[in-house]
């Protein structure tokens, strides 16, 4: 257990021009010297993209569709955080997993520790329109008592567009992995494909990852990481998170798990603000978003 002394809404601190939250910068030294291995898969996410999602998806792909093998620990210690600094050091606990390991990131690329690209590792990078993903991020740092306060939602969404929350801003974050998906071996996926149709999706994760399991064992992967089962799922759905860090009752972990979630939240005055200041951001990518399926 940890202290409750030791829980606080952390202040964030920059690291190369990033906001982090305070432990990830003063253990930054550790994050930057990390040493990859050639067989390391790394998720990388903005934050609120799918990223557990992601990470049921591939440890199930990679044990052959063996759900009770997916069950033996829970998703963040099956797939360790890697720049995460509090409670636990992700570069400690990954420096003692065996190989191979699947990594958790939401750093910006330019931050990803330089062994990754030097070893030419795998990359599954997960992407959710910045609508849906605003909303989602707004209320895990409610529940989350280690994130900062977000405060109102007008002034939440403001932040968002300041491109101040913690690991920065989304808006480069997805352009610049966009930008490099084809430099390095990164499958770039759209949190809607996988929504909108996850059989096709989980097919391309198969491909990448090299493991043709038929289509039974892709049925049952389908099945088994919907939004309705891994809610009900203790090995996914936060609940072996300490509560002091996830307060499930102000928001569950597993809150909606949809596209569109948005149009609840944004004003109509809101939505035209953030869309012209998103042609703006966007202007010159070819990268686009589907906020409705
Ligand atoms: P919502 O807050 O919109 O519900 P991350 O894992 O990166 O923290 O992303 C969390 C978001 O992904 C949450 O979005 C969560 O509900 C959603 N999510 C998790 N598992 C999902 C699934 N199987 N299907 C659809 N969405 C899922």
């Amino acid at each position: 257990e940890i202290p409750e002394s030791l829980i606080k809404r952390f202040p964030l601190r920059m690291v190369h021009g990033i906001p982090l939250m305070e432990p990830i910068a003063q253990n930054w030294k550790h994050v930057e010297e990390f040493q990859a291995r050639p067989d390391d898969l790394l998720i990388a996410t903005y934050p609120k993209a799918g990223t557990t999602w992601m990470q049921e998806i591939v440890d199930l792909v990679n044990n052959g569709g063996d759900i009770e093998n997916a069950k033996r620990a829970p998703f963040h210690i099956r797939v360790p955080f890697l720049e995460l600094a509090f409670p636990d050091s992700g570069v400690e606990i990954l420096n003692k997993t065996p190989s191979s390991r699947i990594i958790k990131t939401h750093l910006p690329f330019q931050l990803v520790p330089k062994s990754f690209w030097t070893l030419n590792c795998k990359t599954i990078y997960v992407a959710r329109n910045a609508k849906d993903n605003a909303v989602s991020f707004y209320f895990f740092n409610k529940m989350n008592a280690v994130q900062p306060e977000p405060g109102p939602w007008d002034e939440y969404l403001q932040t968002f567009m300041e491109e101040k929350l913690s690991w920065g801003s989304w808006y480069d974050h997805v352009r610049r992995y966009w930008d490099e998906k084809d430099k390095h071996r990164i499958l770039y996926l759209f949190y809607e494909d996988i929504k909108k149709n996850p059989a096709r999706e989980i097919r391309k994760v198969m491909k990448f990852l090299e493991k043709d399991l038929g289509e039974e064992v892709l049925e049952k992967i389908v099945h088994y990481t919907s939004f309705q089962v891994m809610k009900e799922n203790p090995m996914v759905n936060g609940s072996t998170v300490s509560s002091l860090i996830f307060n499930q009752s102000i928001s569950p972990f597993m809150r909606k798990g949809e596209v569109g979630d948005w149009k609840h939240y944004f004003t109509v005055a809101q939505n035209e603000v953030f869309d012209a200041d998103y042609q703006h951001k966007m202007v010159g990518t070819t990268l686009t978003f589907r906020t409705q399926i």
